[in-house]
């Protein structure tokens, strides 16, 4: 998969969105080696949950032609971003300007993909963060605070997960080692998914692990 142009934005627009780093690139890459697999299952509709500047769900759009792309963020200076960035590339995705998956339909995503806010912090770093609160402040906190173990918005997604996932449904997830990936694979495991840690890396100061889960 070719990594999309992002020539068009700028120093102002990463001020206010995230700007891709290795984790983009890590779920990039794990999308890539995974294209025949998700190309098997026929995906009708894809949404990448916090696109941010879009490139994860512009790269998805551009090679699957037969797929209705999405992206959500809470953030919505993200959303204008990723649709700018899809446009840049010559491709069109819909965005939609809402926590997590609040707006879609029950079980019909077929490509789920998110590399969240995973950085442990405090609750408190976390506990003004609202969809309210996202709509007023540009501030980036957004983009990488994960609270306790870097997992709840992580642990919010696997919550509604079942009700999101279409029967031949994948999650591509990206996560630290802090948020204990093995952990994870065994509550998905509890709620009804098979997990495996489909690629794993280190960069400075961090080891990053991309989840593919799908139903059992
Ligand atoms: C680590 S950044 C990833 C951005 C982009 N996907 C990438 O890989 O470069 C996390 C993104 O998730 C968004 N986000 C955080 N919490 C969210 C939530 N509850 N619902 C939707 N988007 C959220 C942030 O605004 C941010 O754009």
């Amino acid at each position: 998969m070719e990594t999309p142009y992002t020539d068009h934005l700028t120093v102002d627009d990463y001020e206010q969105v995230y700007e891709p780093a290795e984790d983009t690139f890590l779920l990039l890459d794990a999308l890539e080696a995974d294209i025949p697999y998700i190309r098997k299952i026929k995906p009708l509709i894809c949404l990448e949950i916090g696109s941010g500047s879009g490139v994860i769900v512009t790269a998805l759009a551009k090679q699957l032609t037969e797929t209705f792309c999405m992206a959500s963020d809470i953030n919505a200076h993200a959303c204008r971003t990723t649709l700018r960035t899809a446009k840049r590339n010559g491709t069109h995705v819909d965005t939609i300007n809402c926590n997590l998956l609040d707006c879609v339909r029950e079980k019909c995503i077929d490509l789920l993909v998110f590399n969240p806010p995973y950085v442990v912090t405090t609750d408190d770093e976390m506990k003004n963060q609202s969809f309210a609160e996202s709509q007023v402040s540009s501030n980036l906190v957004y983009s990488w605070a994960g609270g306790k173990y870097g997992r709840r918005v992580i642990d919010e997604l696997l919550i509604r997960l079942d009700g999101i996932l279409s029967t031949k449904g994948v999650l591509y997830l990206l996560a630290l080692r802090e948020n204990k990936p093995d952990k994870l694979i065994s509550e998905l495991y509890t709620l009804g998914f098979m997990a495996i840690k489909f690629l794993e890396r280190r960069i400075p100061g961090e080891y990053l692990y991309v989840i593919k889960v799908t139903r059992k």
